[in-house]
C-alpha cells in the first residue's frame, strides 16, 4: 500500500542555488545542485503531498509527477517573491535552498570591461527568506530549515533554529566528506527546539528525504513535543 500520509497537504520547498548578476555575463552563486531539495519534492509527492518546488538555477529536475509544480527562479529576490506568494497555503515549508546572502547593488547593464586596475563591486544584503517567513509562521504550520557550515556548526545551526523560527534544522557540515553540495549522499545533524541532537549515518539523499518526511509527518500528528 502506498504511504499517503501527506495526502492533499501543500508543501513548499526551496531548493538549489541562487544566482546574483554582476553584469549580463557574470554572477555570484554557490555549489548547490538542488539534489537534496529535489529528493524531498519527489518523496513528498509520492506520499500524496501537493508540492510547490521553488528551484534556483540547476540542470536537474524532479521526475515528472502530477503533484509537483516547479517554479524556476534565478536570484534570491525572485526566490523571496515566489516563496511569499506560496507561503500562506503551505502546511509545511522546507528551506533547502542555498540562498546567496549578498547581491551586487547595481548589476551593470553592459559587460564590464577588463581594466588595468582592481575591480570593486559593492554587495548589498539579500532578504533572509526563511527568517522573514518564519516571523509570519501560520498557526499549525511547520518550518524546516537547513544549515550549511564549514565546521561542526552546532552552535550556528542552533542560532539559525531560533532566529528563523524553525521547528527543526538539518545541519550539513562540509567536514563530512560524503555530505553537502552536489553529492548523491548526505550526512546531517538534526537539531530541534527541545534540544534533540541526532547525527545520521551517511545515506542517499533520497533516504534522508524519506527520514525527514517521517519526522515531519510525526510532528504533524503531534507525536513530538516540539
Ligand atoms: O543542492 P545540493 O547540491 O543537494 O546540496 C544540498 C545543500 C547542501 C545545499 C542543502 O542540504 C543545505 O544545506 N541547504 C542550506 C544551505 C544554506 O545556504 O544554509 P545557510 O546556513 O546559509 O542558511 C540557513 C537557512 O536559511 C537555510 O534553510 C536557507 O535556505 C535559509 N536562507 C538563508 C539565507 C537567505 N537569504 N534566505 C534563506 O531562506
Amino acid at each position: 500500500n502506498p504511504d499517503l500520509s501527506f495526502q492533499g497537504k501543500n508543501i513548499l520547498i526551496t531548493a538549489g542555488p541562487t544566482q546574483e548578476a554582476i553584469d549580463p555575463v557574470r554572477y555570484i552563486s554557490n555549489h548547490s545542485s538542488g539534489k537534496m531539495g529535489i529528493a524531498l519534492a519527489e518523496k513528498a509527492a509520492e506520499r500524496g503531498a501537493k508540492v510547490t518546488l521553488i528551484l534556483g538555477p540547476t540542470a536537474l529536475k524532479p521526475k515528472p509527477h502530477p503533484n509537483i509544480k516547479i517554479i524556476p527562479v534565478t536570484s534570491a529576490l525572485d526566490m523571496f517573491e515566489a516563496s511569499q506568494n506560496h507561503h500562506n497555503e503551505a502546511k509545511v515549508v522546507i528551506f533547502c535552498a542555498a540562498v546567496a546572502d549578498y547581491r551586487s547593488e547595481k548589476p551593470s547593464v553592459e559587460k564590464i570591461k577588463k581594466k588595468d586596475s582592481a575591480l570593486q563591486i559593492k554587495l548589498v544584503k539579500n532578504p533572509d527568506i526563511a527568517k522573514t517567513l518564519g516571523a509570519n509562521k501560520k498557526q499549525g504550520q511547520l518550518h524546516i530549515g537547513f544549515a550549511l557550515e564549514t565546521d561542526e556548526g552546532v552552535l550556528s545551526a542552533e542560532n539559525k533554529l531560533k532566529e528563523k523560527n524553525f521547528d527543526f534544522v538539518v545541519l550539513n557540515s562540509l567536514l563530512d566528506s560524503e555530505a553537502g553540495f552536489q553529492k548523491d549522499t548526505n550526512q546531517v545533524t538534526i537539531l530541534s527546539k527541545n534540544k534533540e541532537n541526532i547525527k545520521t549515518p551517511v545515506m542517499s539523499k533520497e533516504l534522508l528525504a524519506i527520514q525527514l518526511l517521517d519526522r515531519i509527518g510525526s510532528l504533524l500528528e503531534n507525536k513530538f513535543d516540539n
